[in-house]
């Protein structure tokens, strides 16, 4: 099986999980920035990492996930909000949509929180409380959760989904 992993990663995040789950991926694995990544066609399972950005998988991912057809593949993902939250499934939905208009078999998911931007996290505090952008009880709790991850739990449980996704479960 020739397999790579492609993430798109703006600070880091997604990259710190690509490369958990290369730990546990058959040898040979590639591993891809996505500006790097090679045409999907030569190979056999692909696994996609991207960042979550307005309800679906940021822009540059969406670019190259829109050139990958009838192919085996797996997606993960990194994300400021919860991910057991409407706004998470709703964006991974999205996301396998992408994957399903060309025809790919999709194997599995993983998701998990990821720090937001220091910048955006700024720009939330600018605005005034009754923005729906802006600060309020629960979006700091929420953005103080996601400065913890991803941790060693979260790659932990992405490899885990991987080695179950590679069993064909
Ligand atoms: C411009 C921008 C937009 C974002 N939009 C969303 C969003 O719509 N939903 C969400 O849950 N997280 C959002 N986030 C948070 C990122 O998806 C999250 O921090 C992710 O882990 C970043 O991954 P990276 O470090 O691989 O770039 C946004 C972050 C940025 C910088």
């Amino acid at each position: 099986m020739k397999a790579m992993i492609v993430y798109s990663s703006l600070t880091g995040n997604t990259k710190a999980v690509a490369e958990a789950i290369l730990e546990i991926m058959p040898e040979g694995t590639e591993l891809y920035p996505v500006d790097e990544a090679p045409e999907p066609k030569a190979y056999d399972f692909i696994a996609i990492g991207f960042w979550a950005d307005r309800e679906n998988a940021d822009k540059k991912a969406q670019g190259y996930i829109s050139t990958i057809k009838e192919k085996r593949v797996a997606l993960f993902m990194t994300l400021g909000a919860y991910p057991d939250s409407q706004h998470a499934l709703n964006t991974m939905e999205n996301a396998k949509k992408l994957f399903l208009d060309n025809n790919n078999d999709i194997m599995g998911t993983f998701m998990c929180q990821g720090k937001v931007d220091p910048r955006l996290v700024q720009r939330f505090n600018s605005l005034p409380a009754d923005h729906p952008h802006g600060m309020n009880a629960e979006r700091k709790a929420r953005l103080e959760e996601a400065a913890k991850h991803p941790n060693e739990t979260d790659f932990k449980n992405a490899q885990k989904a991987f080695e179950g996704i590679l069993k064909g479960r």
